[in-house]
């Protein structure tokens, strides 16, 4: 029976076992298909794994490291001839669990301050705490609060790694964004809502985005993006990748439209951008 087929089957209730089961078989069958379509297979260990499998747990968690290192040599070479290391701070808005951008700053030897904002005070605890164990030559300040609230105080540069799909699911999903990352058949139903709506999403996101954005930066300050396809975005599928690039692209131009310039472009999806003085 192909793997689709036994889907189909478990949902038509064409298998007899109870409904729990039919329930979580069906939504482990149809990620191993959805993990199978995306190649995820030959990227991550899924399967059921022997706890004491050094080389496969290692393997994994270099996977990882050697993606951050990736992205980071990215923002090192996109940062080249910007003025990093004479700024005293710098926002990194929404890094979640994944220090790309500090480990960038790592190899940069910034000194000034790193504040990182973020809703979730886990992964804001456990990225201060990985850095920390690379004694950065910068200091550490981490901030629980929301992108889209008023922020304290305007930073002269604020960073932003591969932000929009999550600004997009924090204002559009029906739950809590954080809830939806831990729960990959409640973030692919989540999507999948949201990508019905794209129409509306694209006509009035990017200008609150860029309006957002701006709350952040300093006159005369920079706006440091990048954008590309993740591994989230391939599982995800092309229509929310098509809907994530049309707000991305929107909303670089809706922040043209409130003052800023365009510095820099950059393979990879890099954009910097400079506030004018106003
Ligand atoms: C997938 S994670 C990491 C994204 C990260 N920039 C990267 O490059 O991998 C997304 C993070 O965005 C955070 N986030 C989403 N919406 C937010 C909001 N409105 N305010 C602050 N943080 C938010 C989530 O808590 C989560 O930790």
């Amino acid at each position: 029976m192909r793997l689709q087929q036994l889907i189909d089957a478990l949902a038509a209730g064409g298998v007899d076992r109870d409904d729990v089961t039919v329930a979580n078989l069906e939504r482990d069958l149809s990620a191993v298909l959805r993990r199978l379509h995306a190649g995820e297979y030959a990227r991550t260990d899924f399967v059921e794994r022997n706890v004491f499998d050094v080389p496969r747990r290692t393997r994994e968690f270099f996977s990882y490291m050697e993606g951050y290192l990736r992205l980071a040599g990215r923002w090192i070479e996109a940062l080249d001839g910007f003025p990093i290391s004479e700024l005293d701070d710098v926002v990194d808005l929404c890094p979640g669990w994944a220090p790309k951008i500090e480990l960038a700053l790592l190899r940069t030897g910034f000194r000034g301050t790193v504040v990182v904002v973020d809703t979730d005070a886990r992964a804001l605890a456990a990225l201060s705490s990985l850095i920390a164990g690379f004694a950065p030559p910068f200091t550490m300040a981490a901030e629980c609060a929301d992108f889209f609230a008023p922020p304290a105080r305007r930073f002269r540069c604020a960073v932003a790694n591969h932000v929009v799909d999550d600004l997009i699911l924090s204002r559009f999903a029906p739950e809590p964004s954080s809830s939806l990352y831990e729960d990959e058949g409640a973030l692919v139903a989540a999507w999948l809502k949201i990508a019905e709506r794209a129409d509306e999403v694209v006509a009035g996101f990017p200008a609150e985005l860029a309006e957002a954005f701006s709350r952040w930066v300093a006159p005369d300050g920079w706006l440091l993006l990048s954008h590309y396809d993740s591994f989230v975005d391939e599982l995800l599928g092309s229509p929310v990748r098509a809907l994530v690039d049309q707000v991305f692209r929107a909303t670089v131009s809706a922040l043209v439209e409130r003052g800023f310039v365009v510095e820099r472009e950059a393979p990879a999806g890099y954009v910097r951008l400079k506030l004018k003085q106003r």
